[in-house]
């Protein structure tokens, strides 16, 4: 049965339509701040993903990043002070496209989502106008951003579309004819008669085709005049005045002023090219550089990236004309970058050989004879798993961290025989009684999620936080535990032991120790002075300063969300912590918030324990009222959405200085802060729900506290998969209290 599924696949992969012209969509773009460059590209960090920054190369090259969140961007597009992202990653192959957009000119550089919809397969922009084109042939594919004046017949079927200054062209799927709108005299109506185009650029005032033979045609203001030269050609980038084409052989010509290449590069080969205004670049095929010419500022140095991502990352089966060498190893999840197809470089490749049917025999046997192998070798490494009682690959993934009493014992040991962290020390129970004089009542602090808290000053000073787990022993003089109690004191214990001895942030509370001694569960942590964000936001009187103004609470909640983060994204596994609350947030003596009790943690693991349907219901109930995400709750999925959606009522709580369920004005039944507060919100009347124990925020700080009020909403949004990833999360609440910081340094 696997076999027939793999066999289906090796045909859907050799049966896809071929892909005819150059990717539509691209990782390099060129924007513009009044007369300065900025270049924009994709560029590969050590573990297969990809950073989008962008440099302005005057007065000085600086470099600023654009965050892209959890999923990646595909493609990116610019123009005259904007930069726009389209993600995610195609390699995803989602059923649904978002676009990002960044204002350079507007004070505060914030993000918008301008789109949110059905696939974008090939993205244009031109000096202020964006256009983008729709999966599928469906009529009216063409989707335009920021451009109400344009106006395109409802029943045209583009199969490829650029954007000029003030002009938009489409080619017509089917007979390959082009067609332009807009308001540019000399290329609107002046579109050649004959068909069979296969490819279109637009620039500023002039447009160029190439048709199916691969012959280059031009026309409108600043266009070249080619006369009867017969190049054939991979890929055009036109800017103002400017038009530069990629040859078969991989050179690039360029006519226009002040186009020439530098002398360097006249021979070398490119992947790809673009352009915009006066500036023009290139990817060189030899070590993905990205290099710039056309302007004055570029020619003191050329080379504007060392390394770029040089296409789109795709699946794998998305490359009809093969697969760029070395690709695979600089893009996400298996995908690769597509050689550009019409290219004559590889002649002697075997990835030309693909082209030649009579070796497309030998391809498909070799396939089939691999993936034959493929399944033996995944039979026996199956076998060999059960053999060994562990679970197959397929079971692998998130795996709670429930066991049985046997398999957390022997987990313990591990944990202690490996010498649990680096940092983490063991400690007596006769230490720990003698700094907490027999854990009294008179240092116990609080309770945590298995047990009681106790403070202390270790004898080489260190002021702690002491957390016992009720013990079996001590309780039994009053009601026995049940052993179902124990199990769940045991794996909090081991599971908090075993995530925080490895993880270590600014931002997660820190371990120094623990202690085993007979039935004792100790854990030792840094004492942190300043409570909890829950006592500090609901129990104090007058608010301490960190909590008193907008600036500092969306510090305190960036902090908190860094910490999330961290788990999610960078500890290896990610880490789900399931009871994320303002409880659970707390505060040291700096005011810096971490993140704390992960007795409900849960790792990605690939020795998960057994699995019994009774320890599953107290999986279900994990979490805390008000707090947990619906979905969750609903759909017994757990994801790290659940701890976003969790953030975002914290974020709600900190907005609105409400409890997480409270009576609202006269009316009777209590209420959730999201049933509270979202409809403000997304009513734009976030006013009328803010903390009143607060000044009103100052202008700008409107600004970011409606951005984090709508980012709050996103977070407990009903469905999980439409939340932002806390990296998302991150850089918006960095962009807000950058935008509070500038104001308040301003005034
Ligand atoms: C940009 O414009 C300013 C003022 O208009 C001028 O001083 C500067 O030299 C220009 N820079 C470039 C690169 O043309
Ligand atoms: C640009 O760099 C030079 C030397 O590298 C420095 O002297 C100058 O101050 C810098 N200019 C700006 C605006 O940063
Ligand atoms: C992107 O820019 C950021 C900020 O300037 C920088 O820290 C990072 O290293 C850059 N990424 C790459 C891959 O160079
Ligand atoms: C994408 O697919 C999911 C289910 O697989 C569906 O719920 C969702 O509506 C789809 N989105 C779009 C834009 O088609
Ligand atoms: C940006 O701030 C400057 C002064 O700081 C102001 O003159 C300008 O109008 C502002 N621009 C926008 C788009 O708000
Ligand atoms: C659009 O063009 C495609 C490909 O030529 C064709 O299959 C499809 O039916 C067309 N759709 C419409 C609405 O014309
Ligand atoms: C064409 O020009 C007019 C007048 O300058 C302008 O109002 C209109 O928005 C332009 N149309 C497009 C599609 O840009
Ligand atoms: C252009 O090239 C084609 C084949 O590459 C050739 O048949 C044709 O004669 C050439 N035309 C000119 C004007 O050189
Ligand atoms: C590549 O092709 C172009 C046009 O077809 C030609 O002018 C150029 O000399 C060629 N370059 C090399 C290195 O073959
Ligand atoms: C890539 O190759 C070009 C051409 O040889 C060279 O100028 C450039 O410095 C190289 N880039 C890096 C990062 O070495």
């Amino acid at each position: 049965m696997p076999l027939f599924l793999y066999l289906l696949l090796l045909l859907l992969f050799l049966s896809r339509p071929h892909q005819t012209h150059s990717s539509p969509l691209s990782t390099v773009a060129i924007a513009h701040i009044s007369n300065i460059s900025l270049i924009c590209a994709f560029l590969p960090t050590s573990n297969q993903q990809f950073d989008l920054n962008c440099t302005s190369t005057l007065p000085n090259r600086t470099t600023h990043n654009y965050p892209s969140g959890h999923s990646s961007f595909s493609a990116i597009a610019a123009g005259d002070g904007f930069l726009c992202a389209l993600g995610p990653s195609l390699t995803l192959q989602s059923n649904y496209s978002t676009m990002l957009w960044w204002e350079f000119y507007s004070n505060v550089s914030e993000t918008k989502r301008v789109y949110q919809g059905p696939p974008i397969v090939d993205l244009s922009s031109g000096d202020s106008h964006v256009c983008g084109l729709q999966a599928g042939h469906v009529s009216n594919n063409l989707n335009c951003w920021r451009w109400p004046q344009l106006s395109v017949p409802k029943n045209m079927n583009f199969s490829d579309i650029a954007v000029g200054r003030h002009f938009m062209c489409g080619l017509l799927s089917g007979s390959g004819r082009i067609r332009c709108f807009g308001n540019e005299s000399s290329v609107v109506g002046k579109e050649p008669s004959d068909g069979n185009y296969e490819s279109i650029n637009a620039g500023s005032r002039h447009m160029c085709a190439i048709s199916v033979s691969g012959k280059l045609s031009c026309w409108g203001n600043g266009a070249p005049s080619l006369g009867n030269s017969n190049i054939s050609v991979v890929a055009m980038a036109l800017g103002a005045k400017r038009t530069c084409v990629l040859c078969t052989n991989g050179t690039v010509t360029c006519w226009g002023p002040q186009s020439t290449l530098p002398k360097h590069f006249r021979t070398a080969k490119f992947l790809s090219i673009q352009a915009q205004g006066d500036a023009l670049c290139g990817v060189l095929m030899l070590n993905f550089s990205l290099v710039c010419w056309g302007k004055k500022e570029f020619v003191s140095n050329h080379v504007v990236f060392d390394r770029v991502l040089p296409g789109p990352c795709v699946p794998i089966s998305y490359c009809t004309c093969g697969v760029l060498p070395g690709s695979g190893s600089l893009c996400p999840n298996g995908g690769c970058i597509c050689q550009p197809c019409r290219f004559e470089l590889l002649s002697s490749s075997w990835i030309t050989l693909l082209h030649r049917k009579k070796y497309l025999a030998f391809l498909i046997i070799g396939a089939i004879a691999f993936f034959i192998i493929f399944l033996v070798c995944q039979i026996l490494f199956t076998k060999w798993c059960q053999n060994r009682g562990l679970s197959g690959p397929a079971e692998t993934g998130l795996i709670r961290a429930y066991m049985d009493s046997h398999a957390i014992e022997q987990r313990l040991n591990e944990l202690i025989g490996k010498g649990v962290g680096y940092s983490v020390e063991q400690f007596s129970i006769g230490d720990l009684q003698s700094v907490t004089d027999g854990f009294s009542a008179s240092c116990r602090i609080g309770s945590g999620s298995f047990g009681s808290v106790y403070r202390a000053t270790l004898e080489d000073g260190r002021e702690v936080a002491i957390k016992r787990a009720e013990s079996g022993n001590a309780a039994s003089t009053s009601a026995a535990p049940a052993p179902a109690r124990v199990r769940d004191r045991e794996t909090a214990f081991v599971s908090e032991l075993a995530l925080l001895s490895r993880i270590n942030h600014r931002n997660l509370v820190c371990l120094f120790g623990f202690c085993t001694d007979d039935s004792e569960r100790v854990l030792i942590y840094e004492y942190m002075s300043n409570g909890t964000l829950y006592d500090n936001l609901h129990k104090r009187q007058p608010l301490p300063p960190p909590l008193a103004t907008w600036q500092s609470r969306l510090k305190l909640a960036l902090d908190a969300a860094r910490g999330i983060e961290y788990m999610h994204a960078f500890a290896v596994p990610p880490i789900i912590h399931r009871d994320i609350k303002s409880a659970n947030i707390l505060l040291d003596k700096n005011w810096v918030a971490k993140i704390a009790d992960f007795g409900l943690s849960l790792v990605s693991t690939e020795e998960g324990g057994d699995e019994e349907d009774g320890d599953y219901e107290q999986l279900l109930t994990a979490g805390t009222v008000g707090y947990m995400d619906p979905e969750y709750y609903r759909l017994q999925r757990l994801t790290a959405k659940s701890d976003v959606y969790s953030f975002g009522v914290v974020l709600l709580e900190l907005l609105t200085g409400c409890r997480v369920i409270q009576r609202y004005g006269e009316s009777g039944t209590p209420k959730n802060v999201v049933e509270f507060a979202v409809p403000y919100i997304v009513a734009d009347d976030m006013n009328h729900v803010l903390d009143p124990k607060l000044p009103r925020p100052t202008p700008t700080e409107t600004d970011a506290v409606a951005y984090v009020g709508y980012l709050a909403a996103d977070c407990v949004c009903e469905i999980g998969q439409d939340r932002p990833s806390m990296t998302e999360v991150v850089s918006g609440l960095e962009r807000a209290v950058a935008a509070c910081v500038q104001n308040a340094s301003s005034e």
